[in-house]
């Protein structure tokens, strides 16, 4: 900080320092660190600001709308939503399009300063990406280096229950096994297409790359995300909510579904494995065992998949106290892999292995689940019509 000189503005960078950017213009804000860190910027009274870097094809205005429009909470009595907008307006906001430059060119941070009438020396950079701080240090802004995965300097406060309705019980942990679902609806999408391009598959020629490394990449994902991070995880909610109350025999099906999975996980390795041994007598079989189990777990875990959300984390949800859900997201985040960006990132080079990445960058512009998986990290945006739509209309059973 420059000697004498007090702190008049701080600019946020955007993208995974306020939130991830799930689908091109839509920004999903950290729940709930991004409000808590913006109610505490407003209280020490200095203007708070946006400086982003957008792609070629996202206008500044829309750039802008994205940021003000994103959703931070929802009041449980009135059902009003508060956005980013409420503490950042549009006109604090400047775009590598309006600057001419990108960051971390010192000439935007100096733009932005302008832009709200303060001195460089007075104004204040944060982001998670270093480049960017270093950037802003260089046009002679402080700035500070924003952890992420965001939410850590957060945790040991109670995490806010949001977006309450007649299916979500606004549970943190609901919300990250949601997330993570998401990631495993396009596991089933590439599971489907190998097991298609498998069923059509003549066992005397060899496997088209594409799908080779496709099924290398799915074998990968299931024995390294599936269950040892998302079932594993899953699995430890169910004591403390059969502690708390629930039913036990309303959670065995869980229970049974994952070790039918695991069942059928270690087929496809089997098969995966007589597959690369290339013994010439087997492959045909092998082949067959491995569309078959792969068929299998999909048709079941998609079901699985719908019954948790509406079901199974609803009721233990409806059991569990804020302590509790916050004493459990601090426990899921000690199994399995913290951040399940890597795997998101396997699940993008399948997709483009098999062809179908356009259908997905359609909707995910690049790694779309990239959260900590030891506090809120991102949680879907109410009304996004992200997780809600993915729910099915069925009711849940009790609450
Ligand atoms: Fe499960
Ligand atoms: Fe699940």
């Amino acid at each position: 900080m420059a000697e004498g000189r007090p702190l008049r503005a701080i600019f946020f960078d955007a993208r995974d320092t306020l939130g991830n950017v799930d689908r091109p213009g839509h920004l999903v804000p950290f729940r709930p660190t991004t409000e808590q860190l913006l109610q505490s910027v407003k209280a020490l009274g200095v203007k708070i600001g946006v400086i982003t870097n957008l792609p070629d094809d996202v206008s500044a205005e829309a750039g802008k709308k994205m940021v003000t429009d994103a959703v931070l909470s929802q009041d449980p009595k009135s059902g009003k939503l508060r956005t980013i907008g409420d503490y950042i307006p549009a006109g604090h906001i400047l775009t590598n399009h309006e600057a001419g430059v990108s960051k971390p060119d010192p000439r935007i941070y100096r733009k932005a300063a302008e832009l709200l009438g303060v001195k460089p020396s007075e104004a204040l950079f944060c982001g998670e990406n270093l480049p960017e701080c270093l950037g802003a240090a260089a046009a002679g802004l402080n700035y500070q280096l924003k952890p992420f995965p965001p939410g850590h300097e957060f945790l040991p406060a109670l995490i806010t229950k949001l977006g309450g309705s007649k299916t979500d019980s606004g549970r943190a942990f609901e919300a990250l096994f949601e997330m993570e679902h998401m990631l495993g609806e396009r596991i089933f999408a590439i599971g489907k297409k190998i097991s298609e391009a498998l069923k059509a598959q003549d066992p005397k020629k060899p496997i088209a790359d594409g799908v080779r490394t496709a099924m290398g990449v799915f074998v990968y994902l299931i024995d390294h995300f599936a269950d040892p991070t998302h079932l594993r995880a899953e699995e430890a909610v169910i004591p403390i909510a059969v502690a708390r109350g629930m039913d036990p025999r309303k959670t065995q099906w869980v229970l049974n579904h994952h070790e039918q999975a695991r069942a059928y996980w270690r087929s496809i390795d089997v098969a995966w494995n007589r597959i690369l041994t290339g013994d010439a007598d087997d492959r045909e079989y092998a082949i067959g065992d491995f569309w078959r189990s792969t068929e299998a777990f999909v048709i079941l875990f998609e079901h699985h998949a719908v019954r948790e959300n509406d079901e199974f984390y609803p009721t233990a949800g409806s059991y569990f106290t804020d302590n509790d859900d916050t004493l459990l997201m601090n426990i899921i985040s000690q199994i399995g892999w913290r951040d399940i960006g890597p795997f998101a990132g396997m699940v993008e080079s399948a997709e483009q292995a098999l062809g179908t990445r356009a259908a997905a960058a359609a909707a995910t512009p690049r790694l779309m689940i990239k959260k900590s998986r030891g506090a809120a990290g991102s949680q879907p945006a109410v009304g996004s019509g992200g997780l809600r739509a993915r729910r099915s209309t069925k009711k849940r059973a009790a609450r």
